[in-house]
């Protein structure tokens, strides 16, 4: 049985405010530092997304305990050597690249032969951005063509490693990060700009840690074998799950909203950036610092008078789970906007760019491509009649979520198919929609879209 949805009406002006579930990032982070901390954890507010979900689960089989409380999750840890393996194991990170990365690193020390499974999508991405300096620790790892099934066999004679990350993926840092804490020595990392979420929390645990910013990159010092303490976090809000709505309300007529509690880590905020380059009235009240991760009110409202962007490529790692929706911004944007070097959207739990020019290309908006880069030809007064159908995206969360966005935003009659995805990452996306008055038809098939 497939899910789909049905969306014929425009959104109508709304003022509200909303919440929006804690950060996908920091709360994958979190339940892989507290399975290695020594004792107790509780984390609050923790995104119960099957991203998230099945990082616990990939502990639990790792011998953690962990236990839903009525206000946060417990996590029982047993320091940097306490993961519990008796033969083989197969661990399922299902969708999450993440997930199967960043816990790869954590195996390195482990004397038995790991498994790494994920769904049809994440069996289709690259591993060796992350095999590749992981063997350089001493571990012993295959995959299937780079792909998974990902086999790890770990080693108790680890060293420190000296690894330059060219992609700008926080992914492939933080493995090499959380794999450094196993290993005798200081291990160097030089990498590009990306989010940085793991640095900071190693600073509020007092893992040894130095840090040299440079305008491109990151000089990581990383002092292996400190084991660190149970400790409490509370997740702020997602950035990413909010640009939904951000964009939708700036697209929308005449209308106001206030995101309460939103992380707003400037490696993760250059969605606001890009957007406020192309007119929107966006800003953050109510700006607070809490374990180095900046978190605010958002506050944005319609604008009528979109710009056209040249979008600096300085900002595509810190908008790179956005640009779904900074296109759609696009769309409607007076003149043309240009996007350069995004191929790593190609990369993602579905080909993003091949399939948002689709998508863009399907609502009559004209899309200009030349490999990486995107020219796209807005249309200020769009205005969609037409039936439009979205299948065949991977079940992709994020291009499900745009496609609620665009509906909702430019009219037409659109059929969406794989309602479900949004639970990888945003279980309550349908709740916090309808709240702001968005008026969604829940369809069941058996057989396939048309
Ligand atoms: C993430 C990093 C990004 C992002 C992903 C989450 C993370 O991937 O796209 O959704 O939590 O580290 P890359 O680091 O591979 O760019």
């Amino acid at each position: 049985m497939k899910n789909y949805i049905e969306i014929s009406e425009k959104i109508e002006p709304y003022k509200k405010t909303i919440c929006i579930s804690g950060d996908k990032s920091i709360s994958i982070r979190t339940v892989l530092l507290a399975s290695q901390a020594i004792g107790k954890s509780k984390i609050y507010n923790l995104l119960e997304a099957e991203d998230v979900i099945n990082a616990l689960k990939c502990i639990g089989k790792l011998g953690i305990k962990y236990k839903k409380k009525r206000k946060y999750f417990e996590i029982n840890g047993c320091g940097l050597n306490g993961y519990k393996i008796k033969g083989k194991k197969d661990l399922y990170a299902g969708n999450s690249g993440t997930l199967a990365r960043l816990i790869l690193g954590l195996l390195i020390n482990i004397n038995k032969e790991i498994k790494i499974l994920g769904d049809k999508s994440l069996s289709k991405r690259d591993f060796s951005r992350v095999t590749d300096p992981l063997r350089l620790f001493g571990a012993v790892i295959t995959a299937n063509n780079k792909k998974l099934p990902v086999k790890i066999f770990g080693s108790s004679f680890l060293r420190p490693v000296k690894y330059k990350e060219n992609l700008g993926s926080a992914q492939c840092k933080s493995a090499v990060m959380l794999a450094s804490l196993k290993a005798p020595g200081v291990t160097r990392i030089k990498a590009k700009k990306s989010r940085d979420h793991t640095e900071l929390m190693f600073k509020s645990l007092k893992i040894p840690i130095k840090i040299k910013k440079t305008k491109t990159h990151d000089f990581i010092e990383i002092e292996g074998l400190n084991n660190f303490r149970g400790f409490n976090y509370i997740v702020p809000g997602d950035i990413s799950s909010s640009s939904f709505f951000i964009v939708l309300t700036l697209l929308a007529n005449k209308s106001k909203l206030i995101i309460k509690n939103i992380n707003v880590n400037k490696t993760r905020t250059g969605i606001v950036e890009i957007l406020k380059k192309m007119g929107a009235n966006i800003s953050f009240k109510n700006k607070r610092l809490y374990k180095g991760e900046a978190t605010a009110d958002i506050f944005v409202e319609s604008c009528s008078d979109i710009k056209s962007i040249n979008c600096p490529e300085s900002l595509n790692s810190s908008a790179i789970d956005e640009f779904l929706v900074i296109f759609l911004v696009a769309a409607k944007a007076k003149g043309v906007s240009t996007f350069r070097n995004l191929g790593e959207l190609n990369k993602k739990e579905s080909p993003r760019l091949d399939i948002a020019v689709k998508i863009l290309k399907k609502i009559g908006i004209k899309v200009l491509r030349n490999k990486d880069n995107i020219k796209i030809l807005g249309q200020p007064n769009l205005i969609l009649k037409k039936k439009i159908i979205i299948k065949d995206f991977k079940k992709d969360h994020r291009v499900f979520m745009m496609s609620c966005v665009a509906a909702l935003a430019f009219g037409g009659k659109w059929k969406i198919n794989n309602s479900d995805s949004v639970k990888t990452s945003f279980p309550d996306f349908f709740k916090v929609i309808k709240s702001v008055g968005a008026k969604i038809n829940w369809k069941k098939i058996k057989k396939k879209l048309l």
